[in-house]
């Protein structure tokens, strides 16, 4: 799939653009603070409705503006699709095809986009929560189903929380319903656990084939989800997960009415990146991480197209000058032909030309891009 007509209000300090991408490969030169994440946030925010930098929707409002605008006509292998998002103050609203859609469910997914900045490299060395975010995010976007059940969890953890405190406090002696609340986030912890080992396995080995392409070293990558509650494991079934997370919630209430708080589940869960086995959040040198999260990133290219038959568009914002030549070269390679790509820098020192084929090339300066007419 690619982005073909783009057409944007009041996105940050992006006035106004329309314009039409190239299918392979757009870049966007400009110096620091000029609107270049800006812009490739507007892309992903019309893809997944949301920001990759923020919570807050309204931020993404230009300054002094009521409401931002994102347009954007999508070509697919079968068909063609008119995606629009419109955040307001109040909230925001979704077109497919000029008909909005009620839920974001139905909306998120039609467009695919993949991500890299070097925030990515938290992946490997940040907190835990991160890494779960990344799932929720990178999953939610290909599988409604994953989507669905992650939210659902994340309600009813509330929900078990809540009556945890009321029972600590000695509000209720009800301990039928929290046996009740606990079956049920275990059937939907256990719908979200089993697609996370789905989708890592295969993030795993996509991700080891793409590392050792761009690596010149040859170690191995492999990913490990590490679930909270001992005992389970990949090749359980979903009925397997249920009952160990059932057992395991009978033994641990005790605790957690004290703790006042659900102490496992995919909540608390990790994943684990390694390499040669070892882990490479603590081995792992910095080009390492970089090459790992790079990997990461195209293995998630596979996984959308292994999902949906299509390959996403991929976003790298400020990557490339961080890469080296081999790196670069490499990378390139790898999407070549597959992926329309969006690349950001400030510096065409960087980047090595030669290599990319005849991109569209724009200068962005205040919030306004241009179209540069000669390579
Ligand atoms: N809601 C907003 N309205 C107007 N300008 C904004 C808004 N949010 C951020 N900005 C401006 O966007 C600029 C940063 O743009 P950014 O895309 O991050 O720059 P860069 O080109 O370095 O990636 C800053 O000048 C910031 O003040
Ligand atoms: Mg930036």
């Amino acid at each position: 799939m690619y982005l073909d007509h783009f057409v944007l209000q009041n996105y940050r300090n992006l006035k106004e653009i329309d314009t039409q991408f190239d299918p392979n490969i757009n870049i966007f030169i400009g110096k620091n603070a000029q609107g270049k994440t800006n812009l490739l946030e507007s892309i992903y925010f019309l893809a997944l409705t949301r920001s990759h930098r923020t919570n807050s929707d309204r931020e993404l409002i230009a300054f002094n503006q009521e409401y931002a605008n994102l347009w954007g006509k999508i070509h697919k292998s079968q068909l063609d699709l008119d995606l629009r998002v419109l955040i307001t103050k109040k909230g925001k609203k979704v077109w497919i095809n000029r008909v909005e859609q009620s839920k974001l469910s139905t909306y998120v997914g039609q467009l695919n986009a993949i991500l890299f900045s070097p925030e990515d490299l938290d992946l490997i060395k940040g907190a835990p929560a991160l890494r779960r975010r990344f799932m929720d995010q990178e999953f939610g976007q290909i599988s409604q189903e994953y989507l669905f059940y992650a939210s659902k969890y994340r309600q009813v953890l509330l929900q078990r929380n809540t009556y945890l405190k009321r029972l600590a406090k000695g509000e209720t002696k009800d301990y039928i319903f929290l046996d009740v609340l606990s079956d049920q986030l275990a059937g939907i912890a256990a719908e979200v656990i089993s697609r996370r080992f789905e989708f890592l396995k295969f993030l795993s080995s996509a991700a080891s084939d793409a590392y050792d392409h761009i690596s010149l070293a040859g170690e191995k990558l492999t990913i490990a989800y590490h679930p909270s509650i001992s005992g389970i494991k990949s090749d359980d079934s979903r009925e397997e997960i249920y009952e160990k997370l059932r057992a395991n919630f009978q033994k641990t209430k005790d605790n957690e009415i004290r703790k006042a708080t659900t102490l496992s589940g995919p909540h608390r869960d990790d994943i684990e990146f390694k390499l040669d086995g070892k882990n490479a959040h603590l081995f792992a040198s910095q080009g390492q991480q970089r090459s790992i999260a790079l990997s990461v990133k195209l293995a998630e290219i596979q996984l959308v197209h292994h999902l949906t038959d299509e390959y996403p568009i991929l976003l790298l914002d400020d990557v490339m000058s961080e890469l080296d030549h081999d790196r670069q070269s490499a990378l390139l390679d790898y999407i070549h032909g597959k992926t329309q790509t969006f690349i950001t820098t400030t510096d065409l020192e960087g980047i090595s030309w030669e290599i990319i084929k005849q991109p569209k090339i724009y200068h962005i300066q205040s919030g306004e891009i241009s179209l540069k007419k000669e390579n």
